[in-house]
């Protein structure tokens, strides 16, 4: 009887043990520490635009330089039968409504001697460099409030582009193209 006994005793002591062995290393095995930060870090480029501008109106015209190298003067030509009611592109050519435009780029505001320009485009000051061209041409009375050319604006980049490359083409020496 006594036999019987130790065997049962024996059996829940060495299970007692086996499950307690078992927990034990369980826990070495899979021994866990909080991260000290997390692993799935979202790359989120520096200054870049919050969401909520997203959709909004585009504020100008883009960049002219890097659109201009690759601008074709061939399609600019084209562009600018837009502005034939209005403007001369041949030297010496007459005004019309607007000043004759043979030489623009590089020349100062208001380049046709003798033509009764708008005190609000004289005001704008400077030259036409590329880049001031390019607000002017994308929109006219955002950029010269008053100015008599009664031209709605080129919105399209590339053609904008065309335009300025054919625009430059127009002169003795044309300037060089922007870096
Ligand atoms: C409805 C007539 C009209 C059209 C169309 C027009 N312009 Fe003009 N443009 C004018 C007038 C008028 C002026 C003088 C503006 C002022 O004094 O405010 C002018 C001025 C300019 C000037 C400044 C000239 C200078 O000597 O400073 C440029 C550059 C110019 N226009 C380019 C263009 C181009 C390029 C187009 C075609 C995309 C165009 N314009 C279409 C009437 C026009």
């Amino acid at each position: 009887m006594s036999m019987e006994w130790n065997k049962i005793f024996g059996a829940v002591l060495l299970a007692g043990l086996i499950a307690m062995l078992a927990g034990f290393a369980s826990k070495v095995l899979v021994h866990s520490k909080p991260l000290e930060k997390s692993v799935y870090v979202i790359a989120t480029p520096e200054g870049a635009a919050p969401a909520a501008d997203k959709g909004a109106a585009p504020a100008g015209p883009a960049p002219i330089a890097p659109l201009l190298v690759a601008a074709s003067p061939e399609n600019g030509e084209k562009v600018a039968k837009a502005c034939a009611a209005c403007h001369s592109f041949n030297k010496g050519g007459a005004n019309k409504v607007g000043p004759n435009l043979y030489g623009i780029v590089g020349g100062p505001k208001g380049h046709i001697q003798g033509f009764s320009y708008s005190d609000a485009l004289l005001k704008t000051e400077g030259a036409w460099t590329y880049d001031e061209l390019n607000k002017f041409l994308y929109d006219p009375k955002g950029y010269a409030p008053g100015t008599k050319m009664t031209y709605a604006g080129l919105k399209k980049d590339d053609d904008r582009a065309a335009l300025i490359a054919y625009l430059r083409s127009l002169a003795d020496s044309p300037q060089p193209l922007p870096q």
